[in-house]
């Protein structure tokens, strides 16, 4: 079987965005292939962020993924850093990983000149480097991600090839080294629909857990009261009509695209559906369709979170699972590059 992995930051709240970008494909992809999905902890603490927080928000991440389909008989969920490895395989990896790559990543240009130089952690830099150790650990082949981790799946898929050549290649053959690859290059899986889900206060920048206004997103866990409230104060325009793919009118774009991913129906039903309709009555639907769609999500959640041993065991075992392939990797890749071997 071919293996997918992915995974969500536990910060802030899980939005629509992380659904239809990934998660929702994630629970598409483990009838077919070998399933790891994790919450990566470790990615969460890159920018200034709450201790107290911390494990709260990764069982509530956990919880929302099995809420949303996630089948642990299916897949491994567990959280990343109860698997040792992916630290420990960041450090070899990083040692092979040039700086200006680092300095390369739009999202370290965007969190860092937001956060201002004293503010920002070396973390923040190498973080595509744990990333992709948390991919290569597991010599996955497809990876399902929304459109802003597409540099940073290059990234990945560069540095499998930097490590390979470096260490598994001809060269290193010759060098009396062992030779063959020693990580897969994995592929991205980017949906052709909700791969970038834009804010509802501005249809130019992206659905985002960070930004500062709650009002720009609908989170997975949003009661009912609060989803009819932000889509009635939603960014809208004035033109007659509504229509897909209209470069004038983003928001408008962006709210039928919701529409179109929550109702399940195909772009064409959503335009004979919409396209005559004012604002006032599109709004309404797309209120409903999203109460409809949540709500089931949001009871399960509830069950799941009101029952912590259950929670706990699916991570203890997800956490195994994944140890028992990570720990292979880690292994072979430290002989790769020349370790002393431990008796
Ligand atoms: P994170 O936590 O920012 O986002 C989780 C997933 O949601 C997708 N996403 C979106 N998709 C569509 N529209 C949006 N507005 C939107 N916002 C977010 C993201 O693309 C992502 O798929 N670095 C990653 C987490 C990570 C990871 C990994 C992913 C760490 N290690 C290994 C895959 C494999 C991140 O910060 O995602």
């Amino acid at each position: 079987k071919k293996r997918v992995v992915s995974g969500v930051q536990p910060t802030g709240s899980i939005h629509l965005g992380n659904y239809f970008g990934a998660i929702k494909n994630w629970v598409a992809l483990q009838n077919t292939y070998d399933t790891l999905f994790f919450i990566v902890d470790l990615h969460a603490i890159t920018l200034p962020y709450e201790a107290q927080q911390l494990s709260k928000a990764s069982r509530s991440t956990a919880a929302i993924y099995l809420a949303c389909g996630v089948d642990p008989s299916k897949a491994s969920v567990f959280v990343q850093s109860h698997v040792r490895a992916h630290v420990e395989l960041m450090w070899l990896l990083s040692s092979a990983t040039p700086i200006g790559w680092l300095n390369k990543m739009i999202q370290f240009k965007e969190k860092s000149r937001k956060a201002g130089d004293e503010e920002v952690g070396v973390a923040l830099l190498t973080y595509p480097v744990l990333m992709a150790s948390d991919i290569l650990l597991y010599q996955s082949d497809f990876v399902p991600v929304g459109e802003d981790q597409k540099q940073h799946l290059e990234l990945t898929r560069d540095l499998a090839e930097r490590v390979n050549y470096l260490y598994g290649g001809r060269k290193w053959k010759k060098l009396g080294g062992r030779g063959g690859a020693i990580f897969k290059v994995p592929e991205p899986l980017i949906p052709p629909a909700g791969a970038r889900i834009m804010s509802l206060t501005d249809g130019l920048s992206k659905m985002s857990k960070s930004a500062p206004s709650d009002q720009s997103r609908i989170n997975m866990l949003d009661p009912k009261d609060l989803i009819v409230n932000k889509i009635k104060r939603c960014k809208t325009d004035a033109y007659p009509g509504l229509e897909f793919d209209n470069p004038e009118r983003p928001e408008c774009n962006n709210l039928l695209s919701i529409y179109q991913l929550i109702s399940g129906k195909t772009k064409e039903e959503v335009v004979q559906e919409c396209q005559n309709m004012n604002w006032g009555t599109f709004k309404t639907l797309l209120t409903d369709a999203l109460i409809d769609h949540l709500h089931p999500i949001q009871v399960r959640y509830d069950e799941i979170m009101s029952d912590s041993g259950y929670l706990d065991e699916v991570l203890a075992e997800g956490a195994r699972n994944a140890s028992e392939i990570a720990e292979a990797t880690v292994n072979n890749v430290y002989q790769a590059m020349g370790f002393l071997g431990r008796r």
